[in-house]
């Protein structure tokens, strides 16, 4: 994580009952990224590609999404959710809202 392209993953669980899980990338220059992490053709895990600066998907249909969150290549349709990352007395601190 704390060199460029290297990435961690977390789950949230809310007292709701609600799980989130979240990618944090870093995107290289002490840049970092936070993008829900579920793809949103079916909802499968994604990886992130430093070399090509893209989020793919682990599943055998490999959406891509550009670091906006834009997708790149289908089949899914619509853009990842991400949030708003801050460095903060050298924690990272992601804004889940
Ligand atoms: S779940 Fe990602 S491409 Fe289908």
């Amino acid at each position: 994580m704390n060199s460029d392209g290297g990435a961690v993953k977390l789950s949230v669980y809310f007292d709701s009952g609600d799980k989130l899980k979240v990618i944090v990338v870093n995107t290289g220059g002490n840049q970092f990224r936070a993008f829900a992490d579920e793809c949103t053709h079916g909802g499968n895990e994604l990886n992130y590609d430093h070399e090509r600066r893209r989020l793919r998907c682990s599943s055998l249909g490999r959406s891509e999404f550009d670091l906006e969150g834009n997708v790149l290549k289908g089949p899914a349709k619509e853009s990842l959710r991400t949030y708003p990352v801050d460095k903060e007395a050298g924690f990272l601190v992601v804004t889940l809202s």
